[in-house]
């Protein structure tokens, strides 16, 4: 893959063959996932309205929402299966539900869509989240036989496979802040689960190539851009050296050598300050109100720019999620193209990024916060399940149909958009 591909002054091009979509997970969409631990963390612990439920669906409706996505132009599809669907008691595999799997990976297949496939997106199967889940040392051992289960019933159908979806995510969420099953706050627990998931990431890369030996394997990794709010603070630049490590590169480092490609999902740029010379925290950016969205974090373009320089080594990037929870669509529109003309400028510059993934693809689960944060570039409507194409969609679609950002965008990137404006975009339509 080369860049520039084409000379075309009016449109900021992407390379050919760069793979456009969105993203989902099985939990989020899915609905009635009930052997996993989420489900029964959600029993006793939410409030009706903010349980998974029947979500969107989507093990039903899956062939209608890949109409969409493929009238939408999107020529990629990231998705995850279901760990406690596919094992819901140990070491008894349900067959039917990998029947199931093939089929949702062949309907996308038949409509042309290249498949990034997750195998784990932090929901695990009830029966192991009973074992102590990821601090279990034996949790490797029982994902690498899920993982090969899978992989040998499914290999041809994957083009790019994830082994786990954001792991320093995942302990942060469940050991340190506490607020995600099994909410327990302890720095063993933290230690065990690291421990247990790069063994597990390695396990299962190893796995894959055993079955696939060309295959594409890699991680989606919350990649954060943290900056001292005082420029001239050395404790603030360490604590933004030190964050870095841990957050971005710690994982990779005791797993290097099985990866190969780099997946990022960007949402965190942090500002780190240190009052009355104790530690640097994280400043709530939120009081000053700058730009942030429906889930309070920052918005800032520029972040992504820096993290694929700073990323940009021999492994090809996707940027495996992305994405901005609002309820004002013109919000999403203006995010979309601000952070793709950041990854573009990083592939002028020399980055080999090979795709983007939206984050996501319908409004969803957003884990303990339930329904309200709106991320999705199709609304679903919670008592129909109907689905309803917003104009962000529309903006994505024009941006993947031109392989690039047109000029007539870029001067809607530029305009004041109004509550109640009306925006006119040659050759689009009309949104508002
Ligand atoms: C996760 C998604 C989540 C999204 C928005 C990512 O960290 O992979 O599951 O919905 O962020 O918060």
């Amino acid at each position: 893959m080369s860049f520039p591909v084409k000379h075309d002054h009016a449109t900021l091009n992407f390379p050919d063959e760069f793979l456009w979509g969105a993203a989902t997970s099985a939990h989020q969409v899915e609905g009635n996932n009930i052997h996993s631990d989420w489900w029964e963390w959600e029993q006793k612990h939410q409030p009706e309205e903010k349980r998974s439920g029947v979500a969107c669906d989507e093990y039903n409706r899956f062939e209608e929402d890949f109409d969409l996505l493929k009238s939408l132009n999107h020529n990629a599809h990231r998705l995850s299966i279901e760990w406690a669907r596919i094992e819901p008691e140990e070491g008894k595999f349900d067959y039917s539900a990998i029947e199931h799997y093939k089929q949702v990976l062949e309907a996308l297949k038949k409509r042309d869509i290249k498949i990034m496939l997750t195998l784990n997106h932090f929901s695990l199967p009830l029966w192991i989240a009973k074992k102590g889940g990821w601090e279990n040392f034996r949790a490797p051992a029982y994902f690498e036989r899920y993982v090969k289960t899978v992989v040998s019933e499914i290999k041809d159908q994957v083009d790019l496979w994830v082994t786990i979806n954001e792991p320093e995510i995942l302990v942060y969420m469940d050991y340190i802040e506490g607020s995600w099953p099994p909410q327990k706050k302890s720095s063993l627990a933290v230690l065990k689960a690291n421990w247990n998931l790069t063994r597990a990431h390695k396990k299962a890369y190893k796995t894959i190539h055993k079955f696939i030996p060309g295959a594409k394997v890699g991680i989606a990794q919350n990649v954060q851009t943290y900056e001292a709010f005082h420029m001239h603070s050395p404790i603030e630049q360490l604590g933004v050296v030190f964050s870095d490590i841990f957050a971005n590169h710690l994982f990779h480092f005791l797993t290097r050598g099985y990866h190969d490609f780099l997946g990022v999902n960007y949402y965190f740029h942090h500002r780190m300050e240190c009052k009355n010379g104790l530690l640097p925290k994280l400043v709530d950016v939120t009081a000053f109100s700058k730009d942030v969205s429906d889930m309070g974090f920052e918005i800032y373009p520029p972040g992504i720019f820096k993290i694929l320089m700073d990323l940009s080594d021999h492994l090809p990037i996707y940027i495996t999620e992305c994405g901005i929870a609002t309820t004002n669509d013109d919000r999403r529109i203006r995010f979309l193209m601000q952070y793709l003309v950041e990854v573009h400028q990083a592939i002028r510059a020399g980055v080999d990024v090979r795709g983007f993934f939206y984050w996501s693809l319908l409004d969803n689960l957003e884990w303990e916060k339930g329904f309200e944060p709106e991320f999705g570039l199709i609304a679903v409507n919670r008592q129909t399940q109907e689905r309803k194409v917003k104009p962000s969609a529309l903006v994505y679609t024009d941006i993947i149909k031109y392989n690039g950002i047109r000029h007539e965008l870029m001067k809607f990137l530029g305009h004041r958009i109004h509550a109640d404006e009306v925006i006119d975009i040659p050759g689009l339509g009309e949104i508002k």
